[in-house]
């Protein structure tokens, strides 16, 4: 297979999944720089980023510039074979350039211009910001593009930032010159004949910033368009210069999962290597099942193809008001499961555990108590099993479902002044991923203006902006064979989020078949629907007006202010099928329902016990037990969802331990235990072809 040498594909062709995490030398001395490298050999570590906070170190005084002790930690990475992801030093400036550059602090919407003395304290519309970090990006790419040990570039760290000052609205102005031409195309995209908001110069518009009452949402909307597009430029700036000094080796940044702050979708044709950083909380009963769904976004906002686990935990973190510990075995489970979507590196924050600053209390792969402890031992066991899944390398991971999720519609629905502040559409995706994930369905999660054909249903839980170009993108791929489902409060708005104006959904409602005319947020105790086949739901915070414009009714609202109104929907349209959920279903009935929807053929044929994930990667089975209790899964039960098992015989090996098993045996899985299956021959050996 062609490897795009600008991929991460070029790196585990030979390496293998990369196992590691960030470095921070510049914390340690020069002795435990060596004892690093050494037990990072030891625990099978291949890649570590390095630099990410070091800007104060090379340039501890404007313009003097000393990038050696860093050739020295490289050399000593380059002598032990352990790659390196070079980040550029601008998430962190040093406290010279807030101290004699002001303007390069970023304000809140507040009118607050923060201080140093923490990290991220930059704006990215600060023209001396930006020029310091062209300067100092390009000393670090020019003096280390050549080293051995660099294998990819980083650029800055978590670009999230948002700044509400000056340079910002002159940054603002100008993206919106390009957007609209003119000031009547802002006008009007705008609305600003509403609360008497017309500018008559381009001088008066600004950010929106803190008001004495509501802001106007198509402003906001664009703002944070803008925010997102201009985190991009900061990171396209300094990918120049890489790619000017190094043609070749893959430019990354890594991003934060549902990171309301940045359209990751449109950032992910930027990046060469789709990298995220992910901390569930160890608390929530959700965690692992939420931390599928960002790892399905993360495998589609690549392409399909591998994508990278940058930032982790071992054990907790230091972030939260009370941050649970991981057990290995836990953490363990997590990094399999990332790889089992599509994963092919997996790295944490931080190798050694620091002893000072913010973070001193953050688990790494190193703790301060040293190498002789359950973290470490833990991390030198995961090194080991991701060496043995080298056949999953490179493989994809087959989805024939589809969420769709735009960032535009998560903005719009997230705004000040809706008809209830409690129909978020992060937790409605969540909430319909839920069942889905149990029952084994592997999904994509797409643009609404993306490619549909690919997959046998499409579900849109949460799409309030809808222009015409989505509408007709899902209008074509259900008239053409496809099923959609449309969920509450979904198609209201245009681009600019301007309401649409008839029955809605407006321009999907020839495709459902029904149709709205007044959203109802529900009073606290709910209402009730019942089912064409009798059965009664309580449902809670929204509904909808609807009456049935051709569409079958499956679920009517009861007693309350909906009542006798359509609550769910089927439509035929051409060659396909449209539903359309005008509330917030409970979990048992949304599963019901998109268990009816999806085609049969989309999950995992497996029936394996409640709490175990199932996901097929490439030629392997993964099975991840997260329920509270060792579990037991008879093989035969799994053989029809493993790749070219029947000519195995069903004879099936888990790379993780090579152990072989038979139609007849059982595979026991431990608390947070993990296996993945391959077909084998006589002798244990993968028969699977590998990609
Ligand atoms: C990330 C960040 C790391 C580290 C980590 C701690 O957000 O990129 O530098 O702070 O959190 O969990």
């Amino acid at each position: 297979m062609a490897v795009h040498a600008t991929s991460l594909a070029a790196l585990t062709r030979d390496a293998g999944i990369l196992f590691g995490a960030d470095f921070n030398p510049e914390q340690w001395s020069r002795a435990t720089w060596h004892e690093d490298v050494h037990l990072m050999r030891a625990a099978g570590v291949n890649l570590v980023t390095v630099g990410v906070f070091s800007w104060s170190r090379y340039e501890p005084q404007e313009g003097r510039i000393d990038l050696e002790w860093m050739g020295e930690v490289l050399d000593l990475l380059a002598d032990a074979s352990i790659g390196v992801d070079l980040a550029t030093p601008t998430a962190s400036p040093p406290p010279w350039l807030g101290h004699r550059y002001p303007s390069t602090l970023p304000v809140t919407r507040d009118g607050v211009r923060l201080g140093y003395g923490s990290r991220s304290h930059f704006s990215p519309a600060s023209a001396i910001y930006r020029e310091h970090c062209r300067r100092i990006a390009r000393a670090v790419v020019e003096r280390f593009a050549d080293h051995p040990a660099v294998r990819m570039w980083h650029i800055g760290n978590e670009l999230g930032q948002v700044c509400f000052g000056d340079e910002a609205a002159i940054a603002f102005r100008r993206w919106l010159r390009a957007r609209y031409g003119t000031l009547d195309g802002l006008n009007e995209a705008w609305a600003t004949a509403v609360w008497s908001q017309a500018y008559g110069d381009w001088q008066e518009v600004l950010p929106p910033r803190a008001a004495p009452y509501l802001h106007n949402p198509s402003q906001e909307l664009d703002f944070r368009r803008f925010s997102s597009d201009l985190l991009l430029e900061l990171f396209a700036e300094q990918k120049a210069i890489v790619r000017e000094l190094d043609p070749v080796r893959p430019v990354t940044t890594n991003l934060m999962g549902f990171f309301a702050d940045a359209d990751y979708r449109s950032w992910a044709g930027e990046l060469d290597i789709i990298a995220d950083d992910a901390y569930p909380d160890p608390a929530d009963p959700h965690g692992p099942v939420d931390a599928a769904l960002t790892q399905d976004l993360m495998r589609s906002l690549a392409g399909g193809d591998p994508w990278m686990l940058m930032e982790q935990a071992t054990s907790a973190v230091s972030w939260r008001m009370h941050n649970l510990v991981k057990s290995p075995a836990r953490s363990r489970l997590e990094s399999l499961q990332a790889v089992a979507r599509g994963c092919d590196a997996v790295c944490f924050f931080q190798w050694r555990q620091a002893r000072s600053g913010p973070e001193r209390f953050h688990s790494a792969m190193l703790p301060l108590s040293g190498a002789d402890t359950d973290v470490h031992r833990g991390v030198r066991r995961l090194g080991a099993d991701l060496a043995r899944l080298r056949p999953v390398v490179g493989a994809r991971v087959p989805a024939n479902v589809a969420l769709v999720w735009d960032w535009p519609s998560w903005w719009a629905g997230t705004q000040e002044a809706l008809p209830s502040d409690r129909l978020d559409p992060l937790a409605t995706l969540r909430a319909w991923y839920r069942p889905l994930w149990r029952a084994g369905v592997t999904v994509d999660v797409v643009a609404s203006t993306g490619d549909l054909s690919p997959y046998r249903a499409v579900l849109v839980p949460s799409l309030a902006v809808m222009g015409t170009e989505q509408a007709a993108n899902l209008e074509s791929y259900t008239r053409g064979g496809g099923r959609v489902v449309l969920g509450p409060f979904s198609g209201i708005a245009d681009t600019h989020a301007h309401l649409h104006v008839g029955r809605f959904p407006v321009l999907l409602r020839a495709v459902v078949g029904v149709s709205g005319e007044e959203w109802v947020p529900l009073p606290d105790e709910g209402s009730s629907i019942t089912w064409s086949d009798g059965r009664v739901s309580r449902v809670e915070t929204f509904g909808e007006r609807l009456r049935a414009d051709g569409a079958r009714t499956l679920a009517t609202f009861g007693p309350g202010p909906l009542e006798g109104c359509v609550a769910v929907s089927e439509h035929d349209v051409g060659g396909g099928t449209a539903w359309y959920v005008g509330t917030v279903l409970p979990p048992e009935a949304l599963a019901t329902l998109l268990e009816q929807i999806t085609p049969t053929g989309t999950a995992t044929r497996v029936s394996a016990p409640k709490g175990i994930e199932v996901v097929v990667r490439g030629g392997a089975l993964f099975l991840l037990n997260h329920s509270r209790g060792p579990l037991r899964v008879p093989v035969r039960h799994l053989l029809l969802a493993v790749p070219r098992v029947d000519e195995a015989r069903g004879t099936v090996v888990d790379l993780l331990t090579d152990t072989r098993f038979g139609p007849m045996d059982e595979v026991v899985l431990e608390i947070d235990g993990a296996a993945v299956l391959m077909a084998c021959d006589g002798n244990g050996h993968p028969t699977a072809e590998l990609p």
